[in-house]
């Protein structure tokens, strides 16, 4: 994959004279300690990150993890006192960091764009003013944007609500509306912090459909924070585990609940649901001499997809399941595995 953004071990430190800090950030000094000694506050310490094209990663951490801090690095809004921040744009590699005033403006109107919690919608302003708010504030030519509205209106199916106030939609609508506009600013590279978190349940499970369906359509390229694990899951091709200034593990839905690289890892992925990521193929029991069983269900096996599939195995061994891949029997799962399989999983650990 393409990667559109590029963030090499980076440190992001809040203070005064935040160079002073590093010789203790390499030391391995505590966060705590560091803000103690110095005054200085550690946002984020050594990380590193890639954004793909077309691709959406979470950052996803506790409250004060470095979730916001690391995202604002892509458009230069972070003390980044450290490393590298890499943007591939139209206009070749930009880092915010040492660009120009006029290539930084550029990259913030063209390149990145930065949605804000709960799309702060203007209850003055019509449904098609909202949507076209970034796009003024960037420089959009009138005709343009009013092209460009008409777009993502009809993107979200709320072409018929364009010059109605925005007070005399529903909530989720007006929801709706604010994706519409984060969408419509045309940048490839969207960095949205916890746009959702604020909402109800319901109203959440539906825009994150909604985020989903419009990303099938559009691909941007899109960096997500979010605290809480079920929504990166669902979002996420890749999720960045964030915890005290760090990134402490990076990987697919998948990875992340199946090798939690630690206990605070392990402490999201114990409140979430694995039958979301997990497939049978993760907690079967690979068949070892398949001959035998590969006679036996035969016939049951020519007629399952080519999918994975489950069967039950009417065989000597009842209440066996068999995992049926490509037409083939790639393994067996009994209750107890399920249950053992999908109860939370904790990192090795040496015993003492
Ligand atoms: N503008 C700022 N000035 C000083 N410290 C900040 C600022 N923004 C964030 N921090 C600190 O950096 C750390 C990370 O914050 P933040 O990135 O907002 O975390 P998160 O988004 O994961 O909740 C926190 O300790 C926070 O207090
Ligand atoms: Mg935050």
């Amino acid at each position: 994959m393409e990667t559109v953004v590029e963030i090499n071990t980076i440190d992001i430190i809040y203070g005064k004279h935040a160079r002073r800090a590093l010789p203790l950030v390499d030391a391995g000094h505590s966060r705590d300690d560091i803000h103690a000694r110095t005054g200085n506050l550690v946002g984020v310490a050594n990380a590193s990150l890639t954004l793909g094209r077309g691709e959406i990663v979470v950052l996803m951490g506790l409250s004060g993890s470095g979730k916001s801090t690391l995202l604002r690095a892509v458009n230069g809004l972070a003390p980044v006192i450290r490393g590298e921040v890499r943007v591939h744009t139209d206009k070749g590699v930009v880092n915010p960091y040492t660009a120009n005033a006029k290539a930084l403006r550029a990259l913030r109107a063209r390149s990145v764009s930065m949605v804000f919690q709960q799309f702060a919608l203007l209850p003055w302003l019509s449904v098609a003013e909202n949507v076209g708010l970034g796009l003024e504030l960037s420089g959009v030519p009138r005709r343009e944007r009013r092209e460009r509205i008409e777009e993502q209106l009809h993107l979200v199916n709320l072409s018929d609500w364009a010059d109605h106030p925005i007070d005399a939609l529903s909530g989720g609508m007006q929801q709706r509306v604010g994706l519409a506009r984060a969408f419509a600013t045309g940048a490839p590279i969207l960095l949205m912090d916890e746009p959702f978190s604020a909402l109800d349940p319901l109203i959440r499970a539906h825009l994150q459909d909604e985020l989903l369906e419009l990303q099938q359509r559009l691909r941007k390229s899109i960096l997500f924070v979010s605290h809480d694990l079920d929504e990166a899951i669902k979002l996420g091709n890749r999720i960045a585990i964030m915890q005290a200034g760090k990134v402490i593990q990076t990987d697919t839905p998948r990875g992340i609940v199946k090798n939690p690289a630690n206990d605070y890892v392990a402490d999201f992925v114990a409140n979430t649901n694995p039958l979301t990521v997990l497939t049978a193929e993760d907690i079967m029991k690979p068949v070892a001499s398949r001959s035998q069983l590969d006679t036996r269900i035969a016939a049951t096996v020519k007629s399952a997809t080519p999918a994975m599939t489950l069967i039950r195995l009417l065989s000597d061994r009842p209440g066996t399941i068999g995992v049926v891949e490509g037409g083939r029997i790639a393994g067996t799962i009994s209750h107890r595995e399920i249950a053992a399989g999908l109860a939370p999983r904790r990192p090795e650990r040496p015993t003492a």
